[in-house]
């Protein structure tokens, strides 16, 4: 009998696209094979989101397209998995749906059974796990470069706008011997660079190691190259992990850090833990310890109660910290949360108006800081080939680099770039030697 196949196609953040390698890893061992190709496979799995409702609209509608294969492959599986399906539960199996998986966040490694059980009917399973970090299940990944290696799951911040601790369950850490373990088999697998990813990663904590520990570890231990991690909560980030990124050569020099709000009134509504200033003083530390930084964010516009004063004093912190980039939202309620409970007042077109005129100011800083490193000499790690077939790259600070001179390069390749042009999204660069060929 030929393998089942399973096609799966994910939403969202980075810990969902690590999610779905792990799915990917529960079902190849038990006998399932991957296919891109919708129309071949006999399991559909959406991997959802639910932190805005755009992405659930988008989820919705392509159920709507892929049930339709049903009517030539009845015997076909459509699962939906993650967020919305913890979030929506038997709201999505509804009659004329389509779907008939249900499995939340926790519950991946019982996917083989559900599938079973989903071919007489459907099967449901959202039960979040306080001790779930996905032990032991080595990840199927494709991309031979770079790697997500969940360090942490779950949140226990409960920012008022954010739905991510009722779907995800309470913040837990992976052992650190075994995250070490899988950095160092991915270093001599010849990966590159490694992302460690957690909803709030300053928290991680494995009995008496923290996660400035676990960071000096992988750069003793491993061989890996750049390591990188997301996301960061301003309230918990520590001194201790600057100096360990300052003092560690493979820790690149980049930090995320959501600002959400540059008026302490609203960081107070949405539950932040620290106010205006307090930000402001943290990115001044980071400046001073980690020399050549750079620094993101995400903000949310048009929160319950945001006056034009206080999307003003947005604006205001976005120009002096001066963000190298920054991904922006407009507030959308999540039913459960607490600010769900406020009233959502500012409208449409303000909220739209208001993200336009930060995304124009943004675009702005971004572009001015990209011309300030013309002339500059970057080390930028090869990662692939466009569309167009023009070579690219990263800096260390998460720059995206287009190369010109590119003929020989090939991805997995960390070279000196000479950078030579630059867009508010791009630096344009000609590679000068070859830094390291292992
Ligand atoms: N509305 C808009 N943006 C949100 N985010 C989280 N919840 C919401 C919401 N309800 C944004 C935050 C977070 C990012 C991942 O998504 O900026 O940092
Ligand atoms: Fe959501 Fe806040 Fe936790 Fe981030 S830190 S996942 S925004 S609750």
């Amino acid at each position: 009998m030929r393998r089942k196949r399973v096609y799966i196609e994910t939403y969202g953040c980075q810990m969902n696209k690590a999610d779905s390698e792990i799915i990917k890893a529960v079902l190849s061992a038990s006998g399932y094979s991957m296919t891109a190709v919708p129309e071949r496979a006999d399991v559909i799995l959406l991997n959802t989101c639910s932190v805005r409702e755009h992405a659930e609209q988008r989820v919705l509608g392509r159920i709507s397209q892929l049930r339709q294969l049903k009517l030539e492959n009845p015997g076909l599986i459509l699962g939906v998995v993650g967020c919305m399906a913890q979030k929506m539960g038997k709201e999505l199996i509804g009659e004329g749906s389509g779907v008939n998986l249900i499995a939340g966040p926790d519950s991946y490694r019982r996917l083989p059974g559900l599938l079973e059980t989903s071919n007489n009917g459907s099967s449901i399973d959202l039960g979040l796990d306080p001790e779930e970090v996905y032990s032991g299940i080595n990840p199927r990944r494709e991309d031979k470069v770079k790697a997500w290696v969940p360090i942490m799951r779950g949140c226990d911040k409960f920012c008022s706008y954010c739905v991510v601790p009722y779907l995800r369950g309470r913040e837990r850490s992976r052992p650190a011997d075994e995250i070490l373990e899988e950095v160092k088999a991915l270093a001599e697998q010849g990966h590159k660079e490694v992302t460690l990813l957690g909803q709030n990663v300053n928290s991680y904590k494995d009995g008496a190691t923290d996660f400035a520990d676990l960071l000096r570890s992988i750069d003793e231990t491993t061989c890996i190259q750049r390591v990188r991690f997301l996301t960061s909560h301003p309230k918990d980030m520590s001194q201790k992990v600057l100096h360990a990124i300052n003092e560690s050569k493979s820790l690149c020099e980049h930090i995320h850090l959501p600002l959400q709000s540059g008026s302490s009134r609203i960081l107070a509504r949405m539950n932040r833990g620290y106010n205006k200033e307090q930000y402001l003083q943290l990115i001044r530390l980071i400046r001073e310890i980690i020399r050549g930084v750079s620094i993101s964010t995400d903000i949310i516009v048009g929160f319950p109660g945001e006056t034009e004063e206080d999307f003003q004093e947005t604006l205001d912190v976005v120009k002096e910290v001066g963000f190298d980039s920054a991904f922006t939202y407009k507030y959308s309620p999540r039913k459960g949360t607490r600010a769900y409970e406020f009233e959502d007042d500012v409208p449409p077109e303000e909220k739209q108006e208001r993200l336009e005129r930060l995304i124009c100011l943004q675009r702005k800083i971004s572009a001015s800081k990209n011309q300030s490193l013309v002339g500059s000499r970057q080390e930028v790690l090869i990662e692939g080939r466009n569309r167009k077939g023009t070579t690219l790259g990263r800096t260390r600070t998460d720059k995206p680099v287009a190369l010109q001179n590119d003929s020989e390069l090939t991805p997995g390749d960390i070279v000196e770039v000479e950078i030579i042009g630059s867009t508010s999204a791009t630096l344009i660069g000609c590679a000068t030697s070859p830094l390291n060929h292992p």
